[in-house]
């Protein structure tokens, strides 16, 4: 037994982002496929041609809706762990950092941070959004963590990124990936950004990724007297526009 976990040694997983959306790809890609099939296969001797194309059309339509899924699944399981690693190497942490990771998920970016620290302290906090990525819980973060031995540095913690029990000037570091964008209301997203903000040391560097409103967090974060942003370029690892932002605290 000891020699089977020894030979295939447990991974981590970090899970799939807004799986009902993937889900709804395969799905409606099997609608479309399956209507025009079944189209086809009634239709076909009477009208040849037409019942062709009408597969043809229908089958493009779910193939492309398969495709997109897929590059979901790609992307959480692939590219985010090469997106993790890039963010990471960007902060070039020294070891002794205070971190925290809003809306951390089952680990990808505090355990990740982690790893990176020696005298550090990691910590991660979450309201565990099931429909913003699978399997999402506290006991999944810890699991992962333990699976990459970094379980001692690691502290995980049910919160809420627009009210951090955190007091001000806590953390050398604050990362957010993929997390703001879920705030449907532009003064949480604001006040979540804020939060994170308040909780920086000074000096304190936040590194915020995520789609679509990085222009709107950049604003946030100016108007809070941020001089040193920092806005990378657009990348399509989620089908939609992502990009980077870090921030410097005076
Ligand atoms: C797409 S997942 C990304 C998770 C992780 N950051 C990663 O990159 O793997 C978005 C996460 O944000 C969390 N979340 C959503 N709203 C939140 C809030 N108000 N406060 C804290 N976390 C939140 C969800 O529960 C989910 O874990």
């Amino acid at each position: 037994m000891a020699e089977a976990v020894a030979a295939n040694p447990p991974k981590p997983d970090y899970g799939l982002d807004a799986p009902v959306i993937v889900k709804r790809q395969f799905s409606r890609g099997g609608w479309f496929a399956g209507t025009g099939l079944v189209l086809f296969l009634i239709n076909h001797n009477q009208y040849p041609n037409t019942s062709a194309r009408l597969l043809a059309v229908l089958g493009f339509i779910g193939i492309a809706f398969w495709a997109v899924g897929a590059f979901m699944i790609w992307s959480s399981r692939v590219a985010k762990l090469e997106l993790r690693d890039r963010l990471l190497d960007m902060l070039q942490l020294r070891g002794d950092e205070k971190t925290l990771d809003v809306g951390c998920g089952r680990g990808l970016m505090v355990i990740g941070a982690a790893k990176r620290l020696k005298s550090g302290k990691a910590t991660g906090i979450d309201i565990w959004n099931p429909a913003d990525l699978s399997g999402n819980s506290a006991d999944a973060c810890k699991q992962n963590a333990k699976i990459e031995g970094v379980s001692d540095r690691v502290r995980i913690e049910t919160g809420d990124a627009r009210r951090l029990v955190y007091p001000a000037g806590n953390y050398d570091v604050v990362i957010s990936t993929l997390m703001i964008h879920n705030l449907p209301d532009e003064g949480d997203r604001e006040q979540a950004v804020r939060e994170m903000w308040r909780v920086l040391k000074p000096g304190g560097r936040l590194l915020i990724h995520d789609i679509f409103r990085t222009g709107e967090y950049a604003r946030t974060l100016r108007a809070l007297g941020a001089m040193d942003i920092t806005l990378s370029g657009l990348s399509f690892l989620w089908c939609v526009p992502s990009r980077s932002l870090l921030a410097r605290k005076s």
